[in-house]
């Protein structure tokens, strides 16, 4: 078994549903609650720049609107990604994964970078993700866990950056041949929608060497429940239910 530097439970999004997803308001809010780790996802611009945003367009999220793969680093720049939620965080930016970086490094914040590519723009989006996570934890001792549901990203993720770990995300059908792509990936991790989770799963994958986390879980029974069978880590909207798995 791979060693395993991260803590039971990562900031979904950032900071959850308590703070525009993907924002650094997000992050902060990680801070706040005393997580030891985030997840955000991460696709590139129209000019290859790495950014923070879920969806293939901007309307959810955003004062934006279209293709997130269209905008260039000034629309971005231009955009408000906070009034959404609430008045309260009214002109929070888009951030550029940079930014996320250096305020993760900052205040201790280990990472899964979750790579989201845009439609078409897989292996493209994997390289370059995976490159600049190398050069901006360049000096980090503890290296940020690569993820993706792609498995063009990740392989190309692989190509260009193979000493960074690497787990692969994965929904339903659980997938019959998950040894098989784990081993091709060099993964470290699987990381399953929790519903899929059973612990005889669970045993089997870490059985065979990996490690297993889940995505979403905000019931802090359910957490215990995935603890209990073996799971090493949960990605959570809940930060503020969740202090006793802290
Ligand atoms: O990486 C875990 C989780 O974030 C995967 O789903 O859609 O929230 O990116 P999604
Ligand atoms: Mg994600």
């Amino acid at each position: 078994m791979h060693t395993w530097p991260y803590p039971f439970l990562f900031a979904h999004r950032g900071g959850g549903t308590l703070a525009p997803e993907n924002t650094l308001a997000g992050m902060a809010e990680a801070v706040k609650h005393h997580f030891g780790a985030v997840e955000f996802d991460v696709k590139l611009s129209k000019e290859g720049q790495c950014y923070l945003l879920h969806d293939d367009t901007l309307d959810r999220t955003s004062n934006g609107h279209g293709l997130a793969a269209e905008k260039t680093v000034l629309d971005l720049l231009a955009l408000d990604a906070g009034s959404w939620l609430a008045p309260r965080f009214a002109g929070e930016p888009v951030p550029f994964f940079s930014t996320i970086a250096t305020y993760c490094k900052a205040h201790g914040l280990l990472a899964n970078v979750e790579i989201k590519p845009c439609p078409g723009r897989d292996a493209e989006t994997g390289t370059l993700v995976a490159n600049a996570t190398a050069s901006l934890w360049a000096n980090a001792t503890v290296k940020p866990l690569m993820s993706s549901f792609s498995l063009t990203a990740l392989k190309a993720a692989q190509q260009a950056q193979p000493a960074l770990p690497r787990g692969w995300l994965i929904e339903a059908p659980w997938p019959d041949n998950w040894q098989d792509t784990l081993q091709d990936l060099q993964a470290v991790s699987l990381h399953s929608d929790e519903a899929l989770l059973t612990e005889a799963r669970v045993h089997a994958v870490k059985a065979a060497g990996y490690r297993v986390l889940a995505y979403t879980v905000n019931d802090v029974a359910r957490a215990e429940e995935l603890k209990r069978w073996g799971v090493d880590g949960l990605f959570t909207d809940a930060l503020d239910q969740m202090q006793s798995l802290l």
